[in-house]
């Protein structure tokens, strides 16, 4: 069995690049593909089109689009994997990314190829029956440009369309790849340069247009979203999320409306908003009704987040954290719904946009749904955009209720964090962040990945944009919470809680749920065998029954898993296929329990069927192991001089020291050897590790700096290892 042969070969490769990146920390470097054949490509392979897409149901083999259909409703009407058959469920093939940093991406499975993207805006084509690699494109983004990325060096997927596969890269280009040998056909620049833009949303295909947005509202960014031709890359209309410097001409009538609603202060000191981004980036919800032949994208939150800051003079801020109804052909907006007017919490509306028909209060009706991190559900007329529903999914303290009559949120005014600090719920990270959910038309029910979080908001002191860096104007730094050496006790938030929701949108009511050990889970894939399919953070390929939540099946994945399964048949027989790799926003909140402190974090498509194997490859690592750290340096001073800057500049993407010691997505810098703490300053202010994803600081940090850094991390590490040797661990 071809399956059987290559699990064996894979299983070796694994073994030796867990051990490399246990030892090294780097990336292993995939060589380059083969040299593809001479022959002209045949131009039938991967012929997507509109009509295609839109009978998507007349070929239930295929995952012909981001969502599976334009309604991106990710249920699929394969059903020979049920809730009978289930039990046989098991692992079929693997392929190895050889990454290990996260992987987000829903494949694209069409003509018998499976088409994923991974770390660093890769594309994989494989066998969709064996896994065996047809072909990868790397796009060779530069290392620096991980620095942009506020949450990982992720991409959610490619679009296929008339034998093209279409990537948006980290570094903010568009290429299209001819789909049966991955050579460039072309490929634009879609940011203009060397801007803090990313893109890590999967692109959809609308009429022979390519549609793309970015992110980085995080980093000074202001929205936008851009369609090109399909055929030749050409640009054929660009909207703008939020409006410019209001001095010079607008470019719609929409934004001259849009500026009325944003207030820059009076002083001259202040930044205004045009000058340091606006936000509203489009990074990753789009959904199409070929109907009504209206596209709809949503927006990201505020840049920065504070409205305090943004626009002191009050006002909604349109169009932040908005779901917008867009001409496909012109871009032209035909209504809009501000899902959070003068957005002061990072609530974006970006979150997965799903079409359905329901029935609600006695009428059908076709509508749009919607999660978004605010943490109510959304339920909007895709028509006229006309709020039908918003109830909670989560628990949600930052308004009351929404006003069905205003469409408008009731906010709870003791919570608005400008006097003094606010503990609010959801926070930053959502009640339901990108990972996308399910809808199943059998139960009428929409799956969500939810997470009950909260944060402590507060202003920071005194707001200075930092050009390339992350920019809240919201006291504390990402991802840190500890109190600091001598600080005071930082703030315990209630414990945060993952879960698998069932919503019922008719009635605006939780179903059921499942709680999950990690916060960070999966997205959803719904069946017409009754099932409900989700990874989880620590690692596990849960099949649910879709009415009642019952987990009727666990595959231990060995390996945590964000991005969404996906299912598909070839030759009679039914996969369910997910990538695993952690990362993501998770890169920041590394919690215990996660598979990857177990398994590492080796990224893989995994592939199951009925009857595969009962075991999926992989074997646990050694625990990490603090190695004994250089002599201590510095004086109490320093040391609380080097946590501040740590805090600032590094905890980002190193995770903040107040977690236990872990083997993580970016190396826990308390692992470091004697030889890295030698090169640090190469490290970290000549780009000595850059190829890998470790930025040049240099042009906010000097060798002072450093060396403050540096007296903190060797304390850090010294109480790590105290602790270490003291527990006596093995
Ligand atoms: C944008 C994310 C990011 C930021 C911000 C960042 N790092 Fe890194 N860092 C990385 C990544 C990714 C690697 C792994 C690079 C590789 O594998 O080659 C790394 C590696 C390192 C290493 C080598 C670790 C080892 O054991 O091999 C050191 C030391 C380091 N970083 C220090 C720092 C310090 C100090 C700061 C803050 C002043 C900082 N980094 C800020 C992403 C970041």
């Amino acid at each position: 069995m071809t399956s059987l042969a290559r699990r064996a070969g894979v299983l070796v490769l694994a073994g030796l690049t867990a051990a490399f990146a246990a030892c090294s920390q780097e990336e292993p470097k995939r060589p380059e593909s083969p040299p593809a054949a001479e022959s002209t490509p045949a131009p039938t392979v991967a012929d997507i089109d509109g009509t295609r897409i839109v009978a998507a149901d007349a070929e239930p083999e295929s995952w012909l689009s981001y969502g599976r259909t334009y309604s991106e409703q990710r249920y699929s009407p394969l059903d020979q994997i049920d809730t009978e058959s289930v039990s046989r469920l098991g692992f079929v093939w693997e392929y190895e990314t050889l990454t290990n940093r996260g992987l987000e991406a829903s494949p694209i499975v069409v003509d018998g190829r499976l088409f994923a993207t991974g770390s660093w805006s890769t594309v994989y084509a494989l066998d969709a029956k064996t896994g065996a690699e047809l072909w990868h494109y790397d796009p060779k983004v530069p290392g620096k440009w991980g620095r942009y990325a506020c949450c990982d060096v992720v991409n959610r997927g490619v679009a296929v369309w008339k034998g093209r596969v279409y990537v948006g890269t980290l570094d903010g280009r568009l290429v299209a790849l001819d789909a049966a040998t991955g050579k460039v056909d072309w490929e634009v620049d879609t940011i203009g340069g060397e801007v803090p833009y990313t893109i890590t949303g999967a692109p959809r295909v609308v009429k022979d247009k390519v549609i793309i947005g970015n992110g980085g509202a995080e980093y000074g960014a202001r929205g936008f979203v851009t369609a090109y031709d399909a055929a030749t890359g050409e640009r054929v209309w660009r909207i703008y999320t939020v409006p410019g410097d209001p001095s010079k001409p607008f470019e719609s009538p929409e934004l001259e409306k849009a500026a009325a609603t944003w207030a820059a202060s009076e002083d001259p000191a202040a930044p205004k908003w045009w000058e340091i981004g606006g936000g509203g980036t489009a990074w990753d919800s789009m959904a199409y009704d070929p109907d009504l032949d209206l596209l709809y994208v949503g927006t990201g939150n505020g840049s920065p987040w504070n409205r305090w800051v943004r626009s002191p003079g009050g006002g909604d801020n349109l169009f932040l954290a908005s779901i917008l109804a867009l001409n496909p052909d012109t871009g032209a907006m035909a209504w809009y719904y501000q899902v959070v007017p003068g957005d002061t919490w990072d609530f974006t509306a970006t979150q997965h946009i799903m079409l359905a028909e329901l029935e609600i209060g006695g009428r059908e009706r076709k509508v749009l749904m919607q999660a978004p991190k605010d943490g109510f559900f959304y339920v909007l007329d895709r028509a006229t955009g006309e709020l039908l529903s918003a109830e909670p999914f989560v628990k949600v303290t930052w308004a009351s209720h929404v006003d069905l009559a205003t469409g408008r949120p009731v906010e709870n005014a003791d919570l608005l964090y400008k006097d003094g600090p606010s503990f609010v719920q959801p926070g930053p990270a959502g009640g339901h962040n990108w990972q996308p959910m399910a809808f199943s038309p059998q139960t009428g029910l929409v799956y969500i990945p939810a997470l009950d979080a909260g944060k402590l908001y507060s202003q920071e002191e005194s707001f200075r944009f930092r050009k390339g860096s992350w920019n809240r104007a919201i006291g504390g730094a990402v991802g840190a919470s500890g109190p600091g050496p001598g600080g005071a006790p930082a703030f315990t938030p209630p414990p945060s809680q993952g879960m698998l929701e069932a919503f019922d949108p008719a009635t605006g009511t939780v179903r059921w749920k499942i709680d999950h050990p990690v916060i960070l889970n999966g997205g959803v894939l719904a069946t017409a065998g009754g099932l409900v399919f989700q990874g989880t953070g620590d690692g596990r390929l849960l099949a649910v029954r879709a009415d009642t939540g019952e987990i009727l099946k666990e595959i231990a994945v060995k390996g945590g898993i964000l991005a969404p399964p996906v299912t598909y048949a070839v030759e009679g027989r039914q996969y369910i296929a997910v990538l695993s790799g952690w990362g993501g926003a998770g890169i920041q909140a590394i919690g215990p329990g996660t598979a990857i402190e177990t398994y590492g974090n080796e990224g893989r498509v995994l592939a199951f069927a009925l009857d595969g194997a009962p075991e999926v490859p992989g074997e646990p690592l050694p625990p990490v192991r603090v190695p004994e750290p250089p002599p201590a340096e510095g004086d109490a001073a320093l040391i609380a001089q080097g946590f501040a800057l740590y805090d600032a500049n590094c905890a980002m993407c190193h995770t903040a020291m107040s977690t236990p010691v872990h083997r993580g997505v970016v190396p826990d810098l308390r692992l470091a050897s004697a030889s890295t703490y030698a090169e640090l300053e190469a490290i970290v202010l000549r780009g000595a590790r850059e190829a890998g994803g470790m930025p040049n600081l240099s042009d906010v940090l000097g060798a002072d700096d450093v060396a403050a850094v540096r007296a903190f991390l060797i304390d850090e590490s010294w109480k790590a290892y105290r602790a270490q040797e003291a527990a006596g661990t093995p």
